[in-house]
């Protein structure tokens, strides 16, 4: 018995919660959960062997690195939920990254990127890509006259993110694409502090979004994996297909069957855990801010938050992800060493609530003149919410507090 592949237009008339718990069956089989091909290596026949040797590479398997049918379905439900004309997924979020430059940039080449982006972005555009002649300015994206004055003639790109590490920036993505679309500049924006349920960027204009799938889309720190999604317009529509045959599969960061099947797993509960965690987000922010041994509060949601005209209107729902500020790091690393619900790990995007000390754990290898200039103080805590109840957690913040702020 074969069932009929849902048609793609008709799939995208759907909402994002049933688009996500949809995934087009196999043809052959009366499954209703994705198979998982653990396979490396691919079977060629005379007609494939000809497809191959005669340069046509779409729908032809032939080796992992290059592409695997997991990885494809987990690819198209992407698809649908970023609103992309394409996608590619990868082996970490860094891959993908890595990946989307490697495909983009020459010799030459020029970006704007916010100085907040995650730390081994940062690193890899101040470092890395300088050694093969590509130079970064990094300015603060919510200032648009510092974007305007760091373009050069040979920028190519402008890079920023969603919600930015750790005082939750919020740039205008509607107006950075705007100015940049009107010079010619390619935007691309890393959305994994949002999340697709959270924010999708291509649909404000963004050419290029790049996600640590690591994160909210698998929900449940247990896998690796990363997502490009692009829309055409800017970008010429065969940029996939040379992103993924002289990129991605040169630079090896294919990503492995069983993640790929493990993330559209993930795909089917996200609105689910995103609409607890921003709820929790929004509620724990509160309670932060009602405390006195806590000295700000960054979440977009709060009106005290620089960024929160711009979140109600491009990211409305603001978020899993805040930080908080107490007077010291010590005292910081001793709130977070009492919880007992809450985990002190560094990673974030969990269905349990994780928190980090960011200044000595995401950017201890920045300068400490860079750090002030960036708002990472000290004693920050950075919390990404999970799914639990809000009163437990908040109650474990409370005694975690209480024991150390007499
Ligand atoms: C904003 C952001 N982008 C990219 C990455 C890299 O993702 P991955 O660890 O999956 O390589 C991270 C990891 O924490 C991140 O926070």
């Amino acid at each position: 018995m074969s069932r009929m592949k849902m048609e793609e237009t008709d799939l995208n008339k759907l909402s994002f919660e049933s688009k996500a718990v949809y995934f087009s069956p196999e043809e052959d089989s009366q499954s209703i959960s994705a198979p998982i091909y653990m396979s490396s290596n691919f079977e060629y026949d005379k007609s494939i062997y000809q497809r191959v040797i005669d340069g046509e590479r779409k729908d032809v398997n032939i080796y992992t690195r290059c592409g695997n049918p997991s990885e494809y379905k987990f690819e198209d439900q992407m698809k649908v939920l970023e609103g992309a004309d394409d996608c590619l997924a990868t082996a970490s979020g860094m891959a993908a990254i890595s990946t989307v430059l490697f495909a983009l940039l020459k010799a030459g080449d020029h970006i704007i990127g916010d100085w907040t982006t995650y730390s081994s972005t940062h690193e890899m555009l101040d470092h890395r890509w300088t050694d093969f002649g590509i130079e970064t300015t990094f300015v603060d994206t919510t200032d648009l006259s510092m974007v305007e004055k760091a373009k050069k003639d040979n920028t190519k790109l402008l890079y920023v993110e969603t919600i930015a590490n750790p005082t939750m920036k919020v740039p205008s993505i509607k107006k950075l694409v705007k100015w940049a679309h009107e010079n010619g500049i390619i935007v691309l924006c890393d959305n994994t502090f949002a999340s697709p349920w959270v924010s999708r960027p291509l649909e404000l204009g963004v050419d290029i979004v790049v996600e640590s799938a690591t994160k909210f889309i698998g929900g449940h720190s247990d896998v690796l994996g990363g997502v490009i999604a692009v829309k055409y317009g800017l970008l010429k529509d065969d940029f996939m297909y040379y992103m993924r045959w002289n990129s991605l599969t040169k630079l090896g960061g294919a990503i492995s069957p069983f993640n790929a099947w493990m993330l559209l797993r993930g795909c089917q509960t996200l609105s689910l855990r995103m609409e607890r965690s921003c709820s929790n987000a929004m509620k724990l922010a509160k309670y932060l801010e009602g405390r006195k041994e806590v000295r700000r509060v960054w979440y977009p949601g709060l009106e005290s938050h620089p960024g929160h005209e711009t979140a109600k209107d491009e990211i409305p729902t603001f978020g899993a992800m805040l930080a908080f500020e107490v007077e010291t790091e010590e005292l910081a690393v001793d709130i977070l060493d009492s919880t007992r619900l809450i985990s002190f790990a560094g990673s974030l995007g969990s269905v349990r609530t994780t928190c980090q000390v960011p200044s000595t754990m995401a950017f201890l290898d920045v300068p400490q003149e860079q750090k002030d200039a960036m708002s990472i103080r000290d004693g920050m805590i950075r919390v990404s919410m999970g799914v639990e109840d809000i009163d437990d957690i908040i109650a474990d913040f409370d005694q975690a507090i209480n024991k150390h702020c007499k």
